[in-house]
């Protein structure tokens, strides 16, 4: 069995070649350009360059080296039948849970605020915000939607997930459809997106989206930057309707210089780490998958074309 391995960063690459190297001794594991990557049946990696397609005609499916497959449904070369197997959780979801509770608290103790007091030289108490004054929503209740909607729903928190589907998830109110859009919206304060980015959720997040939050709302996007129409939540930012954001994520990356967001006072920005691939944890995953689909079975994460996800 051959296994290409293509990434944008050279060093994440070398570590997926000599992990799966580890794991599947009988294959043969090779990265991109390499003489034995030529004949690959398999393809591992993110963000594969505009010709790798055409370099590697024998590919019987292409497994992501990231819970989203955005990066792959856009790419040019991509065949039309090809099978996309993606991450999950494979050590996100814990690392996504840290990331959003850190942000609901830090809201809802009024950090921000405390950092102008302390600028200020003021001494002075202010009211936590508790679960009936932050209501929490999230966009997204798969894998790690639903792990996060859970977690913070155990820590307390007044929690509702929106979906394509009904779902449920043990202390979380979920919303489904677009007829329940925006009674999602209305219960949500703190907005958290976790929905893959395809042509339904492209830009669902803009100037009518963010009206229907409740008054001194907060974005936190950790899934992808083009959910959100940039200018919309920059005016809802300046108009005071909604308090801050947190980014993780943007349309373009690495954020372009001397974008608005930089510099932004209500904006809080982090560059794509709001959980990273764990190269051991998550080719340990892959392995796994390739096995079950030699043996015929079809692995979970695999991604249905049509849906985009
Ligand atoms: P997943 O298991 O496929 O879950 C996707 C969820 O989104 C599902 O609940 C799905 O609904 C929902 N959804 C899809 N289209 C929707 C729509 N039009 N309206 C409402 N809900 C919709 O994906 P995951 O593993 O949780 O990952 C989610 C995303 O997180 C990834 O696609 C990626 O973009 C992002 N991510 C970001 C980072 C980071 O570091 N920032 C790390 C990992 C992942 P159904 O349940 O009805 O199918
Ligand atoms: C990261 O953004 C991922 O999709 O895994």
């Amino acid at each position: 069995m051959n296994i290409v391995v293509t990434h944008s960063e050279e060093a994440s690459r070398d570590r997926w070649v000599e992990t799966l190297r580890t794991l599947l001794p009988q294959a043969s594991v090779a990265p991109t350009g390499s003489p034995d990557a030529a004949s690959a049946e398999f393809a591992v990696g993110w963000a594969p360059p505009d010709d790798f397609f055409a370099a590697h005609p024998k590919l019987r499916a292409f497994f992501s080296a990231a819970a989203g497959v955005d990066f792959l449904l856009r790419h040019p070369g991509l065949p039309p039948d090809l099978p996309i197997v993606r991450l999950e959780d494979a050590g996100m979801g814990a690392q996504m849970v840290d990331y959003c509770r850190h942000e609901v608290l830090r809201v809802a103790g009024r950090w921000d605020d405390y950092r102008a007091l302390q600028a200020r030289g003021e001494w002075q108490e202010l009211d936590a915000l508790g679960p009936g004054q932050l209501p929490i929503g999230v966009l997204g209740m798969g894998v790690l939607g639903s792990r996060v909607a859970a977690a913070l729903a155990a820590d307390g928190w007044q929690v509702s997930g929106f979906a394509r589907g009904p779902r449920q998830v043990d202390g979380v109110r979920c919303f489904h459809g677009s007829a329940q859009w925006f009674d999602f919206l209305a219960a949500t304060r703190l907005l958290i997106l976790l929905a893959p980015l395809t042509t339904e959720t492209a830009d669902i997040i803009d100037a009518q989206a963010l009206s229907r939050l409740q008054p001194q709302g907060w974005l936190v996007n950790v899934a992808r930057g083009a959910l959100v129409v940039d200018a919309d939540l920059l005016a809802a930012l300046d108009a005071g309707h909604l308090a801050g954001a947190t980014l993780d994520v943007f349309r373009q990356e690495p954020l372009a210089a001397g974008h608005p967001f930089w510099a932004h006072p209500k904006i809080r920005l982090t560059p794509h780490i709001a959980a990273v691939t764990r190269v051991e944890e998550s080719a340990v995953q892959v392995a796994d998958k390739l096995q079950r689909l030699l043996r015929g079975e079809r692995p979970g994460g695999w991604v249905d074309r049509s849906r985009g996800y």
